[in-house]
């Protein structure tokens, strides 16, 4: 604590230069700015609490300092071991106004590298408001990336009403066991805890596709305990952050961590969703000879149309140069199929958990040794002494080993988080315990606040063509089914 603000960063005085950082990408995140102008006087997240878990990046700095100015009172967490930017966890902690010696801003428990236990340390803090009156309290609205705040309070709650944590069974996921046992300790300190953060949540707003996954999967058992936004299914943020974003960011990761050349050589999709059309159309941009494998019919035709091969990752494994994963689904490269890559050939993930590459299976195979080439980067060297390069060991390597999506792609994805955030926190009970997306006016808002800087010129209808389409002239232009 230094301030009165509570954190834990690599380094505070690395501030200056996240705060450098930040004003840059203000101005690149138009839409997030104009959000800021448009509700600063209305204040509409005055009495929010508002418990964030997402990369901590620069331009979730600015999105924090965005929920600040509305009124908000927050904490933040990353949502993943590596995406951390240590500059802006320690500029946000300072704060705009405040020093490295008199921090002036926002909690944030979240720095680069974090081991798996802290990790659900960091996150276990998320949640440790305080009053007005000095009082401890919890959060009453909540940001996830993944789920993984949600996941904490579903099963911390789940387990309050049963009077008791599960013991870790032996084949548990590791992972699993630490969230076991952070549960447990909460339990015996407060056997409420989790119940009464369940019970004042009014919702969740969710980034990511994984993350919208659980929240559906939630509402189908009829467990959810509070309402959650979509925000990922918003149009402005799926079709652009997922496919534009990542078409960026891959590309940053594999440079940074690799600076292999691209041109040329046997590039493999696995995922051919948002996010895997970005990541295909980024290597094939660089002249890679790109092929993807898809489970589903309507993607590998849409892989086909562009010209892309669809086939079996079994079939081009021996001969790929660079595989990346990017389907949200577990288990896509297993370990024998690891094995069996060609000599410094590069593996990625860029879906949101790392579950998709057998990490775990790779550092069982026999005669393996792996050496740091440099944080993030790691070489594996199997008995016969091949190598393969894995990047991030399995997680999100654009995050891992780059900064993540550039600025004006998140200005769509967080101005949608911000009126998700603006819209649950001010109609309580407007929403049941059901997953919402936002409605499509706001879709068209958030692009509409992006065209000016980039000098698009929009057509306006004419009143005859509106009708004649079956359109109002200020909007919503498409049907809810319309996919884009
Ligand atoms: P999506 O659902 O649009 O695409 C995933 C695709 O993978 C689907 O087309 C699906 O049919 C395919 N797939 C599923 N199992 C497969 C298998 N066994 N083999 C081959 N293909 C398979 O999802 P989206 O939005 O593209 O997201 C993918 C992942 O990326 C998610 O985990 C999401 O959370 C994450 N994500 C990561 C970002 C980043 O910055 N790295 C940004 C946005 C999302």
């Amino acid at each position: 604590t230094r301030g009165g603000i509570d954190f834990a960063v690599a380094d505070l005085s690395l501030a200056p230069a996240g705060r450098t950082q930040i004003r840059l990408a203000e101005h690149e995140m138009p839409g997030l700015m104009a959000t800021r102008r448009e509700y600063a006087a209305a204040q509409p997240l005055r009495g929010a609490r508002i418990a964030g878990s997402l990369h901590m990046t620069v331009q979730t700095a600015v999105l924090i300092e965005t929920l600040v100015a509305l009124g908000a009172q927050v904490r933040w967490v990353s949502c993943n071991i590596f995406s951390t930017q240590d500059e802006a966890s320690a500029a946000v902690v300072v704060g705009p106004t405040g020093t490295v010696d008199a921090p002036a801003g926002t909690p944030v428990y979240a720095w680069k590298g974090e081991t798996l236990d802290e990790y659900w340390w960091c996150t276990d803090q998320l949640f440790q408001f305080t009053g007005p009156d000095g009082q401890p309290t919890g959060p009453n609205m909540i940001v996830d990336d993944g789920g993984d705040a949600t996941l904490l309070i579903h099963k911390g709650a789940e387990f309050e009403t049963h009077g008791a944590v599960p013991q870790p069974a032996a084949g548990d996921d590791p992972e699993y066991q630490i969230i076991l046992q952070t549960l447990a300790a909460s339990l015996a300190r407060d056997p409420q805890r989790f119940t009464r953060i369940a019970a004042a949540v009014r919702g969740v707003t969710e980034e990511t596709t994984n993350g919208v996954k659980r929240l559906y999967k939630l509402a189908d058992d009829g467990s959810l305990l509070f309402p959650a936004i979509n925000v990922n299914d918003s149009v402005t943020k799926s079709k652009f952050d997922n496919t534009y974003g990542i078409r960026h960011s891959l590309l940053d990761g594999l440079n940074r961590a690799t600076d292999v050349m691209l041109a040329g050589k046997l590039a493999v999709v696995c995922g051919y969703g948002d996010v895997g059309k970005g990541a295909a159309e980024a290597l094939r941009g660089q002249g890679a000879r790109v092929a993807v494998t898809e489970i589903d019919p309507i993607c590998a035709l849409q892989a086909a149309m562009h010209g892309l091969p669809v086939v079996h990752l079994d079939d081009v494994i021996d001969t790929a140069d660079i595989v990346i994963t990017a389907t949200g689904n577990k288990g896509i490269i297993t370990a024998a199929q690891l094995n069996r890559l060609k000599h410094n050939a590069i593996v990625g993930n860029v879906g949101h958990f790392d579950n998709e590459i057998d990490m775990a299976g790779l550092a069982k195979l026999p005669g393996i040794t792996k050496t740091e080439i440099k944080p993030q980067v790691h070489e594996w060297t199997r008995a016969d002494g091949r190598s393969i390069i894995v990047l991030s060991e399995g997680r999100l390597l654009n995050l891992g080993n780059a900064t993540g999506h550039p600025s004006f792609v998140m200005s769509n994805s967080f101005t949608n988080q911000t009126i998700a955030q603006i819209e649950l926190f001010t109609k309580p009970d407007a929403y049941e315990r059901q997953v919402y997306r936002l409605p499509k006016h706001l879709d068209e808002k958030v692009a509409a606040l992006h065209l000016d800087a980039l000098g698009v010129r929009l057509t306006e209808l004419s009143k005859e063509q509106a009708e004649y389409i079956g359109v109002d002239v200020a909007g919503p232009y498409k049907p809810d089914h319309y996919r884009y």
